[in-house]
């Protein structure tokens, strides 16, 4: 098994704000790879850095073992990089089907956008009865649905998930956990997932990331994260996490 997405060395921030140290990064084909952390620790920053959106200083990115470090944000789009941002990822003011249109503008072949409307109706059949309503007047868990859906209508490699709990009731955190398992076992995709909720991402990840000042402090299996006896000490940096860095080399 591959990895769809890998960083080495990377060194990267926003101009001369320096806010990503030395990472090495490994997302594994097939699998949910989860990044924890509390606010403010550079989660966002890293999906920005693999999408083309920040400064980097050094350090390498791959994408299905290619080096893509030095390629622009829209050609990363086009190889299949799927990025679902925390804000600002639908457009209020178009109705659900002209957000999904917009969203499919760069697939050339219209039997694909069919196939993958039928995928995103299975997954979300909610959608399908609201595909005239303005975006705008959606609630959150619909919106993330329809941001998710204009992420997969593109037909990505893989999918990057900025904090897609954000801001929505607590009874919904659990549904839209669920919904992002049941979509990568559905499409096969792997996923890159940034929560700051770091207990119920990992009940659905595989794989599992610590941050900590742009910095990893835990690498390790989701399993292995959630287990942890100082899980809530690391996360909330109660303790020294030198000792525990890397635990699994
Ligand atoms: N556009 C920006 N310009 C300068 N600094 C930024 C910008 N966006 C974020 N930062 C800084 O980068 C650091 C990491 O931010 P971010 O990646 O958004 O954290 P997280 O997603 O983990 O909450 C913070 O200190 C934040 O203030
Ligand atoms: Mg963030």
């Amino acid at each position: 098994m591959g990895n769809i997405i890998e960083t080495k060395g990377l060194n990267a921030g926003y101009g001369p704000i320096h806010v990503l140290y030395d990472l090495d990064f490994e997302a594994p084909d097939e699998a949910v790879t989860v990044i924890v952390g509390p606010n403010g620790v550079g989660k966002t920053t890293l999906l920005k850095a693999i999408m083309g959106l920040v400064t980097i200083y050094s350090g390498k990115i791959y994408f299905q073992g290619k080096d893509i470090t030095k390629m622009p944000p829209h050609e990363r789009t086009r190889i299949g990089i799927g990025y679902m941002p925390q804000v600002g990822n639908i457009f209020s003011r178009l109705t659900v089907w002209e957000n999904l249109k917009m969203a499919a503008y760069i697939v050339k072949d219209q039997s694909k956008i069919e196939e993958k409307l039928e995928m995103i109706f299975t997954l979300f059949p909610k959608l399908k009865g609201f595909l005239h309503r303005k975006a705008g007047t959606l609630s959150g868990g619909e919106r993330q649905m329809l941001a998710e859906s204009m992420v997969l209508i593109r037909d990505p490699r893989v999918m990057l998930v900025d904090e897609p709990t954000a801001g929505l009731m607590p009874k919904l955190v659990t549904e839209v956990m669920k919904k992002f398992k049941e979509m990568a076992e559905l499409t096969g995709l792997p996923v890159i997932l940034v929560e700051q909720r770091a207990r119920r991402a990992l009940q659905v990840g595989d794989y599992a990331y610590m941050m900590r000042h742009g910095r990893f402090i835990f690498k390790g299996t989701a399993k292995e994260l959630l287990n942890h006896p100082h899980l809530t000490e690391m996360y909330l940096g109660a303790i020294e996490v030198r000792e525990l860095r890397y635990v699994r080399e």
